[in-house]
């Protein structure tokens, strides 16, 4: 066999390598040259029927083409492996210069705003921010507050009870407004003066915001299950409706941002004031001008309550009021459907941040 034929066998061998797009391509082709049975191996196998100096000429000119393709397909064989990592490289490439991804910053809920601005206001005007239970004795709830069991006037409140009994045989309850804490405030109060007045001083006045979570069972657009309320008490021994009259009035001109605001107290009926009012305000511009809004259950606290609180209803006299934030909140933003507050959409909340 010429060389020419060893070269073109070699030139294929080149040819079939470069072709090759994959390292499975590359070793089907090397097998047709140097494998088992490749060209080259059987020009080999031939070598023996040749005589010694053919043998000799013959054999280095099989060699020289094998190593030839050999050559041929490491320089193929690294190329495809660069070819890999390239492409491996490229599709697990990381951009550091890119702008990292920002989380939303989170912001307080509309009702949190409501309330911290009620805390702000009141706080000024010298009154305490307290705190209480959500899940209440029959007694702090009801009983306290001259509502014993019974009384045609718990209707009023439709509530939701809890499957455990207090140490009165009646069942906790989920408080159905904040009014419980007028008497466990007064009690800690008292406690915490008493050494005060063993001494013969006499005990500060009672002037205190309780705001939280309350619960009834009513669920439509303008009532929830769970809702909020702020209950206000102020007792001392010269505290009159007129004060309640200044105090909330400050209060709404505060809180809504206009002097621009009539207020009127409707007569009305709790068990716990007397007399009692409901506080209703009315806009004088803006969209909600014109109608009379009720934002608050208030009165001069009954004398029973007085008592109940371990105080001489004889010295003792003040005024109460429980107001509704989620309300508050609703007519400062204008918003008509108070379920949004209790969704989580953040589209809704993300426009009070
Ligand atoms: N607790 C009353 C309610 O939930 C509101 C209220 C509080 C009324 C204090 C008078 C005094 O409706």
């Amino acid at each position: 066999m010429s060389t020419d034929t060893l070269d073109s066998i070699v030139d294929s061998a080149r040819r079939a390598f470069a072709g090759a797009r994959t390292p499975a391509d590359l070793e089907n082709a090397k097998a047709q040259f140097i494998g088992k049975s490749g060209r080259i191996t059987e020009l080999m196998k031939g070598l023996g029927a040749l005589g010694v100096d053919e043998k000799k000429t013959r054999g280095a000119a099989i060699n020289a083409a094998k190593q030839a393709i050999e050559a041929a397909l490491a320089g193929r064989r690294q190329a495809l492996a660069d070819a890999e990592l390239d492409a491996q490289l490229k599709a697990e490439a990381l951009d550091v210069t890119l702008p990292g991804r920002l989380r939303d910053p989170g912001g307080l809920h509309p009702v949190s705003l409501t309330m911290e601005r009620i805390e702000r206001i009141f706080a000024s005007m010298g009154f305490d921010v307290a705190d209480g239970p959500e899940i209440e004795t029959d007694w702090h709830s009801f009983t306290s507050l001259n509502n014993p069991p019974n009384h045609p006037a718990r209707s009023m409140q439709d509530t939701f009870y809890v499957d455990i009994k207090g140490e009165d045989g009646i069942a906790y309850n989920l408080r159905p407004h904040t009014s419980p804490m007028q008497v466990r405030y007064a009690h800690a109060h008292i406690k915490k003066h008493a050494k005060t007045v063993q001494a013969g001083g006499t005990m500060p006045e009672i002037r205190v915001i309780a705001p939280g979570r309350t619960y009834r069972v009513d669920s439509d657009a303008t009532h929830s299950p769970m809702f909020h309320q702020c209950e206000g008490l102020w007792l001392g021994e010269n505290v009159s409706f007129k004060d309640l009259k200044v105090v909330f009035t400050d209060f709404c001109r505060t809180f809504f941002e206009s002097d621009d605001l009539a207020l009127r107290f409707r007569p009305s009926f709790f068990p716990f004031t007397e007399p009692s009012a409901e506080i209703d305000i009315q806009f004088q511009s803006g969209p909600l001008a014109g109608s009379w809004l009720e934002v608050c259950g208030s009165g001069q606290v009954h004398p029973a309550v007085v008592r109940n609180m371990g105080l001489d209803p004889e010295k003792y006299i003040g005024f109460a009021f429980g107001m509704g934030p989620d309300r508050l909140t609703m007519l400062r933003y204008g918003v008509n459907d108070l379920r949004l507050f209790f969704d989580g959409d953040v589209r809704f909340l993300r426009q009070f941040r």
